[in-house]
């Protein structure tokens, strides 16, 4: 097999944030704009030589091509072994979990998590290291820096790989073995979760609703819910990967799983409705006419962990990033557990849960994940509930409201404006960061400042210190703002305003409650005045 070295030139935009690389599909359609990402991932890595890859992606668009393509690449650059999904399929959990249980060097994820698929969509790429989780920060900033000075890339010439059954092929001398995506997955759920007891939960007629969105969780979830567990069929809806996602945008949230929400507050609303993202490791929980907050659903895991035999006595500690309220600490408190805010981003758990400070961990994103692998686990979360309602024969609406009672309530609310003008963003935030000695004890209509800075955060096990990761502004009435630039916009940019109040009042509808608070964030952070009217507002 001839190897061959083929010139090539960077492009400048090639930057590997939070989540790896994630550009429109237009990008990654340029000449050499994948190869030279992938090879500078390579280039950055010592020691691989006869080492095993996995390969994964969330079937979106150009996925097909591009998994040939770092196949072709893979063993050029001397891989010794290649994993790889049938048909490319593999969720972001799903690889983590095997790059531990195969003992791989690493991994290649092809997706752009819940972003929009397509020609017109997003595509992405992101490594994971050998224990399973996603490339450190210093890692991601080599990959951005040599994809800067590309100039060559490693190939070979070789008819694609058939991925459509699962063998075993040997190309060169680099074995390929082309796998069930699902199986290993699903045994190792049943091995952490009991399985029997939420067997026995359907077998009473319990009734779900999880919507896979077109994207990678389908097939797991049909495997696992309706064959392993017994759920009637039809419970898996838009339940086949395609490449467009069905024109879907698969991020579990109220905005674009409104069919979801819909159902669960129609009449004929199942006891449990649940989604899962683009690359399967976010995921949303509702009962029936009732939404769970990811700050809350967070703590009822925290809440119920040790009653999952897997993590009985195993309880070290739990964590949640930043913008997420925060409803995880009061549990953790009267856990006598400690409570751990992180910057945004997955990478910032590793450490923590390598280490054992903590085994639970989520964000506001509707991402939450535990040591059983190194990256949040959308199915892992819905079978927890399953598990934690096969327990306790409550309803999920019980459950939080028991919580809400033990602990107060904490409302939250997360609005993003999006803007063409990257600069305008920027802007905001440095004005901020400049005013926060004159924020102390400003007041408004509803609210006064009583402590505003800098979100700085040094890693407790590594030291690593991780700077201007956003602004905490606390304000009276056990209100606060949190705001951020986001990590992962694929064109302009977007400002993230978290607000969020506690409140022993636990019946109220947060939109109005959150109502003075929104106005204050609007007056304080002058939003009107940076970012002007050529904005798009989301509220999650
Ligand atoms: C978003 C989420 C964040 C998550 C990240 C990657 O980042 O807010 O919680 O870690 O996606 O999935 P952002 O766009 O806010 O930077
Ligand atoms: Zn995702």
């Amino acid at each position: 097999m001839n190897i061959f070295a083929v010139p090539t030139k960077p492009y400048l935009d090639q930057k590997f944030g939070t989540s790896g690389l994630r550009k429109k599909t237009a990008d990654f359609q340029q000449e050499n704009y994948l190869e030279n990402a992938v090879q500078s991932i390579f280039d950055c890595l010592t020691g691989f030589e006869g080492k095993t890859l996995i390969i994964g992606s969330d079937g979106r668009y150009y996925s097909a091509h591009a998994v040939q393509v770092i196949i072709k690449m893979a063993i050029a650059n001397q891989f010794g072994h290649i994993i790889i999904g049938q048909e490319g399929i593999l969720s972001t959990p799903a690889v983590s979990h095997l790059i531990q249980k195969r003992q791989a060097f690493g991994a290649l994820i092809l997706t752009a998590s819940h972003n929009p698929a397509g020609k017109e969509g997003d595509f992405g790429i992101k490594y994971n290291i050998s224990t399973g989780a996603p490339a450190p920060a210093n890692l991601g900033d080599a990959f951005s820096d040599r994809c800067s000075k590309i100039d060559r890339l490693w190939m070979i010439q070789s008819p694609d790989v058939d991925l459509s059954y699962q063998h075993e092929e040997t190309l060169g001398s680099t074995l390929i073995e082309v796998i069930d995506p699902v199986s290993d997955y699903a045994q190792y759920m049943q091995e952490i979760f009991d399985f029997e007891a939420i067997k026995t939960l359907f077998k009473n007629g319990f009734k779900m609703t999880f919507n896979a969105m077109n994207a990678v969780t389908g097939p797991y979830a049909k495997y696992i819910f309706e064959e392993l567990l017994g759920a009637e069929s039809g419970t898996v809806i838009n339940g086949t990967p395609l490449p467009d996602f069905g024109g879907l945008h698969p991020e579990p949230n109220l905005v674009y799983a409104k069919d979801l929400v819909d159902l669960a507050y129609s009449e004929n609303a199942p006891d449990l409705c649940a989604a899962s993202d683009g690359d399967g490791d976010r995921y949303m929980i509702l009962g029936k006419s009732f939404f769970v907050t990811p700050a809350d659903s967070l703590a009822v895991l925290a809440e119920y962990i040790e009653k999952i035999p897997f993590y009985k006595g195993k309880f070290y500690g739990a964590a949640r990033s930043m913008p997420t309220a925060d409803a995880l600490d009061a549990v953790c408190h009267k856990l006598k557990k400690e409570c751990y805010q992180t910057p945004t981003g997955w990478k910032f758990f590793g450490s923590l849960l390598e280490d054992k400070k903590i085994s639970l961990c989520g964000e506001e994103s509707f991402g939450a994940g535990s040591f059983h692998v190194m990256e949040k686990d959308g199915l892992w979360a819905i079978l927890f509930w399953l598990n934690i309602l096969a327990i306790t024969q409550k309803t999920p609406q019980k459950i939080v409201t028991e919580l809400w009672k033990k602990y107060g309530r904490v409302y939250a609310k997360t609005y993003s404006y999006h803007t063409n003008d990257t600069e305008a963003v920027t802007h905001l935030l440095d004005s901020l960061s400049s005013r926060i000695p004159g924020l102390i004890d400003l007041s408004f209509d509803d609210y006064s400042v009583l402590k505003a800075s800098i979100f700085n955060y040094t890693d407790p096990v590594s030291n690593e210190q991780t700077t201007n990761q956003g602004i905490i502004i606390d304000l009276s009435k056990g209100a606060r703002i949190f705001v951020r630039a986001s990590g992962t916009s694929s064109s302009g940019a977007t400002l993230k305003v978290y607000l969020s109040q506690k409140s022993t009042d636990i019946q109220s509808d947060p939109k109005d409650l959150l109502q003075p608070l929104e106005k204050t964030a609007q007056d304080l952070l002058q939003i009107q005045k940076y970012l002007g009217d050529k904005v798009e507002i989301t509220e999650t």
